[in-house]
């Protein structure tokens, strides 16, 4: 989104600064200067960082890419808060740990369909090539993970049992990244 900041300009009231930048790409574009009491415009200052427009068309890739990124986020918040559990940083939850497992159940029948042919390339993406030259490899990760996940989904009677599930489908997740993730 572009957005245009306009202030009055401390040293004189016969100008104002403005700042004219992105702040939907990490690269940003500044622009910033003084508009004169005659409507003159006298820019101070140009800086672009990144290269935007470059960047922007890059993202505009594969819309499965964002997808499949966002779904693993999704796997990451609640790996995040499965292993504070795990770990004693905060007191065991069942019905939290429930919902973790579910969330994993639920990602892992979506994840097949989110590497269609065509999206290995195409935007950002920490894809390896061998999910598509390994197709069946990547399938048996990917089943292997569901598999996992679905025998977790009840272990949430105590910690321990918690812990253990929890342990097997992390597991699945960093041989997945190890094979799959660049
Ligand atoms: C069958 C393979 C597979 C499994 C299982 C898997 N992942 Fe991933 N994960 C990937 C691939 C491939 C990517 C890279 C996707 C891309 O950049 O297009 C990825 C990316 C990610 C990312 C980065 C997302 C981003 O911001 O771009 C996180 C976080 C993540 N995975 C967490 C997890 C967690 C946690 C689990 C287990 C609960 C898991 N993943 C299970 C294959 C897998």
């Amino acid at each position: 989104m572009a957005q245009l900041r306009i202030r009055a300009s401390p040293r004189s009231i016969s100008a104002a600064t403005f700042c004219f930048w992105t702040s939907s790409v990490p690269g940003k574009m500044e622009l910033e200067g003084v508009v004169m009491r005659n409507g003159s415009l006298a820019v101070m200052t140009l800086t672009m960082l990144g290269v935007v427009l470059a960047w922007d068309g890059a993202r505009a890739g594969h819309p499965a890419i964002e997808e499949r990124q966002a779904l693993m986020k999704t796997l990451g918040t609640a790996t995040k808060a499965g292993a504070e559990m795990v770990k004693g940083a905060r007191p065991y939850d069942a019905a939290e740990a429930k919902r973790i497992l579910d969330t994993y159940v639920a990602a892992s029948s979506r994840i097949a369909g989110l590497f269609p042919a065509g999206s290995e390339e195409g935007g950002y993406t920490k894809a390896m090539i061998e999910i598509w030259s390994d197709a069946t490899g990547f399938k048996a990760a990917v089943d292997k993970f569901e598999a996992d996940a679905r025998a977790a989904a009840t272990a949430t009677g105590d910690l321990e049992t918690f812990k253990q599930a929890f342990a097997t489908v992390g597991a699945d997740c960093r041989s997945c990244h190890s094979d799959y993730r660049q």
